[in-house]
């Protein structure tokens, strides 16, 4: 029997370059995400793997639960969940509407919590001993510091390094592996979607295959946060000697 990955926000960017990570080291996928054409183009160009799409809006309340009901109506297990659908926004907070502010923590907060409750419960019974199971949760390095103008956005990455950190824990000895992706600026529609392309951030990028590369392959040695790149780990280490204050101020410098 082969594992299955479920990959959410796989129609593009780093999710896109784990689906096909993940498909290329043998586990089945499920993939979700709002754009069932990208979805699509994924499936054909990954051939013969078994892919199943599962087109959904992961912003709406409730989302995580109507997903889990769909991979159980379809007979599904999953071994390994990828929570990496998520979005930011660029802008003063009292500016930016609250709605938009409220579905971006209902993407990268609420339906994350949710999907990975109800899929520890199946990954706890996973019958495949051998195999790495477990969440890989997407953050960022924005989980280290606050972040003025993508204030809602860092703080919605900080709670999900703070929330997988406790579950690595709580996980201890169970065979079960939690790990926080915490990618810097990345070369996806990221940038474009947050309205942030103006910000000095875009001007050194990694590309999604490297991010994802990372992503897996820490994962699969069961690390519990990967940085990647050389420059984001740097800035990951500083952040633990830099006051917040200080922290605050260079990102609100790094956003113009
Ligand atoms: N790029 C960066 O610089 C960077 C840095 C650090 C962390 N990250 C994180 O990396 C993750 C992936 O982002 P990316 O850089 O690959 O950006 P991206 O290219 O914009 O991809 C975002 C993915 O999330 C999906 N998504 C967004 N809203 C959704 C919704 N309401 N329902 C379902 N799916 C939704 C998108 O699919 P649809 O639009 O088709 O729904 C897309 O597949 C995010 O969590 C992001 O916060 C990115």
């Amino acid at each position: 029997m082969k594992p299955t990955a479920l990959i959410t926000g796989a129609s593009g960017g780093i999710g896109y370059e784990f689906a096909r990570l993940f498909a290329k080291s043998g586990y089945n996928l499920i993939v979700v995400a709002r754009s069932e054409d990208k979805l699509m183009q994924l499936k054909e160009e990954l051939g013969e793997h078994p892919v199943t799409i599962i087109p959904h809006d992961l912003s709406e309340p409730g989302a995580a639960e109507v997903l889990y009901s769909k991979v159980k109506e379809l007979g599904l297990t999953v071994e390994v969940l990828v929570n990496n659908a998520g979005f930011g926004l660029n802008g003063q907070f009292d500016e930016l509407p609250l709605l938009d502010q409220q579905k971006m923590l209902q993407v990268n907060v609420n339906t994350l919590t949710e999907l990975t409750h109800l899929f520890l419960q199946d990954i706890k019974k996973a019958p495949l001993p051998d195999i790495p199971k477990g969440v890989i949760n997407v953050a960022s390095t924005a989980a280290f510091q606050p972040g003025p103008k993508m204030a809602v956005y860092y703080a919605s990455k900080a709670y999900v390094l703070s929330f997988s950190e406790a579950l690595v824990e709580e996980l201890r000895g169970t065979g079960i592996t939690v790990s926080t992706l915490c990618p810097g600026a990345t070369d996806t529609n990221f940038f474009k979607t947050a309205k942030a392309e103006h910000t000095k951030l875009v001007k050194s990028t990694m590309s999604p295959v490297d991010v994802a590369k990372a992503g897996f392959l820490g994962f699969v040695k069961g690390k519990r946060v990967i940085v990647p790149g050389a420059a984001n780990q740097s800035m990951a280490y500083a952040s633990k000697f830099v006051p917040r204050s200080t922290a605050a101020k260079l990102a609100h410098y790094m956003d113009q």
